[in-house]
């Protein structure tokens, strides 16, 4: 079976006060069946990796080298220095707004496994693209193009249409898409494949979490506003430990 992981992204949100809701996540993680990661902005993730260990930290972003002239980036290297286990690569946000394509997210998958650190490769379609009846096609060939060789990764697959509207796709549209990242991924890799966890991310709530978790191919979950909250955030950790 894949691990069971639930990832909170904090994205652009929170200062030193907000540490006090990781010290709550981690300690209720303690006893939890899954693994939990956060992904704090850069300004916390030193203090972030030294205050827990029940919870995995994780960056937002990586650059694809190692060191150089790039103003703002940060290096996988940086991250796994000050003991980030993850790092989020391609979320729909960066997608779109940084213009980072596919190839881009690759450099940059392949860039945390060359630092020892595991990425979270976020795929997803617009809601043209769902309403045109082509995400499955169209998120399966954004997968293909933004794996890397070796296979210690992790797939959030996002609608954008999902990520903070409230918005659900039904479990049907779950099913169907997290079914088919799973073929791509043991075409791919072979019986490794069936390892790699797929997580869903778009309005996962304490709410919806439970029927999300009880879906064939979804081993948990990629949360954005739901994960800035410690009394959010847990119960869609318990009921993933739950599942
Ligand atoms: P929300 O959970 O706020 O919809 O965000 C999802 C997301 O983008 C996580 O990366």
């Amino acid at each position: 079976m894949p691990r069971k992981i639930v990832a909170g992204n904090w994205k652009m949100n929170g200062t030193k006060a907000a540490l006090k809701e990781l010290l709550t996540i981690s300690i209720a993680a303690d006893d939890l069946d899954c693994t939990a990661i956060l992904c704090p902005p850069a300004t916390l993730l030193q203090q972030a990796a030294q205050s827990t260990r029940s919870v995995a930290i994780g960056g937002q972003n990586c650059h694809h080298g190692v060191t150089g002239a790039y103003t703002g980036d940060i290096s996988a290297e940086m991250l796994a220095d000050i003991n980030a286990q993850y790092v989020i690569v391609g979320h729909s946000e960066r997608r779109k707004n940084y213009a980072e394509t596919d190839v881009i997210v690759q450099a940059k998958a392949l860039a945390a496994l060359r630092a020892g650190i595991t990425p979270i490769i976020c795929i997803g379609e617009s809601l043209a693209q769902r309403e045109s009846g082509q995400a499955i096609s169209i998120v399966s060939s954004q997968l293909a193009a933004s794996l890397p060789a070796e296979a210690q990764i992790v797939i959030a697959y996002e609608p954008i249409w999902a990520i903070g509207t409230g918005i659900v796709p039904n479990l049907e549209q779950i099913t169907g898409m997290h079914d088919a990242l799973r073929k791509l991924l043991v075409g791919t890799y072979g019986t490794q494949g069936n390892y790699i966890s797929i997580l869903y991310g778009g309005s996962v709530k304490p709410s919806n979490a439970q029927e999300i978790f009880a879906v064939t191919n979804v081993n948990g979950a990629l949360v954005g506003g739901a994960s800035l909250k410690a009394t959010d955030f847990i119960p869609i950790m318990q009921a993933l430990s739950e599942s």
